[in-house]
């Protein structure tokens, strides 16, 4: 039988290639095998389950039938977008243009259908999330990317130069997607001398035409760094609020509120006052999704009205970034240990440790029952996965592999 689906649809993997990894993982476990499965991308505690916080489940056994059965507004609930634009950035007073989305992954596709072309080309931190590879395909677009700074390095600021001048150059228009602070998967952020160069780099090609800077804003709750996370947001909002470079951000309630199955995030640009952009926003939703859940939506507003449950929420927060750190330190010294160098976490779920064959590693350190995601500059490491008594386990079979 000849298929219905047009011939570009007919060749995409059954399986996404992460959940696929996680799913032979399990059924290995499954079978009595000890295996250490670092491949999951969502927060588990010490004793593997999923870690659900406290504070939101509270909320959400509050809300009453009117806050999740009616529609929600096309572009989301003003005042939903408000507080959650200034749980980001506590001293906007409006969210500007925005909508909300199914999670940051429906900020970013509606980013594409607004700021590009079908055909154009987005730019990108290498490595980047997977998804957003897919995300600019769905949407008939290309991914390019510059390089994300190694663990101690500096920024390469003549390569993000060429690459954005070179993209200018070619479609008169530029979008950079960038996953700052607690960049997936590496871990780390970018350092406030980094981050003011290629702000700069921006701030210049903007007189060459428009150019607009998505920030990803996925894990900022998951950090060591709250000071450093609340610096780097107000040198965004400053570049914002010039007005030169268009700067917005993908708001995600999935990792912030362990609402991953919520489906709650937004799309925004508080320093922006073009109603076109508002009325292009509300047209996408509509011809999209139509409107998001309601319960999210609620949910934040009430968390907003709620100094109780915000303190009870930061708290939780910072216990589990407390977790994280020491997964992290403990595999930083672990692979000191093994005489491989630390991969320095700073924020976010995940680290990567750098490899020069990441698919033959993978390969090599399934045969030792140890489970990573490879990506082109190595092997994606959940620590939200992880547990610290994990760790020397961990660094020796990639110790292993490496030596292979
Ligand atoms: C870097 C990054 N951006 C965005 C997302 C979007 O997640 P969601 O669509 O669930 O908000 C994720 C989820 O893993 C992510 O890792």
């Amino acid at each position: 039988m000849t298929s219905q689906l047009i011939p570009t649809r007919r060749a995409f993997p059954a399986d996404d290639p992460i959940f696929a990894l996680n799913a032979e993982a399990q059924a290995r476990k499954a079978k009595g095998e000890p295996i250490l499965n670092a491949t999951v991308g969502a927060l588990l505690d010490e004793a593997g389950q999923l870690v659900v916080l406290d504070a939101v489940m509270d909320l959400w056994r509050s809300l009453g039938a009117m806050e999740v059965a009616p529609y929600a507004p096309i572009a989301g609930d003003p005042a939903f977008l408000k507080a959650l634009v200034q749980r980001h950035w506590p001293l906007v007073a409006t969210a500007g243009p925005a909508c909300a989305t199914p999670g940051g992954s429906g900020a970013l596709a509606l980013s594409l259908r607004n700021f590009l072309e079908p055909g154009q080309t987005l730019l990108t931190t290498a490595p980047f999330w997977g998804p957003y590879a897919t995300l600019a395909a769905e949407n008939g677009m290309r991914l390019a990317t510059a390089p994300w700074p190694a663990a101690g390095a500096a920024l390469d600021a003549a390569a993000w130069d060429a690459a954005l001048r070179g993209l200018m150059k070619a479609q008169g228009r530029v979008m950079v997607w960038l996953n700052d602070p607690c960049h997936n998967p590496t871990g780390r952020s970018l350092g406030a001398g980094d981050r003011a160069a290629l702000l700069g780099l921006l701030r210049d090609l903007s007189a060459l035409g428009p150019v607009t800077l998505l920030l990803d804003l996925a894990y900022l709750d998951y950090t060591r760094e709250p000071e450093a996370v609340a610096s780097a947001m107000r040198d965004y909002a400053a570049l914002g609020a010039e007005g030169r470079v268009l700067v917005g951000a993908a708001l995600s309630l999935s990792k912030a509120l362990t609402l991953y199955g919520g489906r709650g995030g937004a799309l925004a640009f508080p320093w922006c006052d073009d109603p076109a952009l508002q009325a292009a926003l509300t047209q996408s939703c509509r011809g999209t999704w139509s409107n998001c859940p309601r319960a999210p939506q609620a949910l934040m507003l009430r968390l907003a009205q709620d100094g109780k449950a915000q303190a009870r929420l930061a708290s939780e927060h910072r216990h589990w970034s407390e977790v994280l750190a020491a997964r992290a330190l403990a595999l930083d010294a672990a692979l000191e240990g093994e005489g491989m160098a630390a991969l320095r976490w700073q924020g976010g779920f995940f680290v990567t440790a750098p490899s020069a064959s990441p698919a033959a590693a993978c390969e090599g350190l399934k045969a030792e029952g140890v489970f990573t995601v490879p990506l082109p500059e190595g092997l994606r490491v959940g620590l939200c996965g992880l547990r610290a008594e994990e760790a020397p386990r961990f660094a020796r079979a990639l110790r292993k592999v490496a030596l292979l």
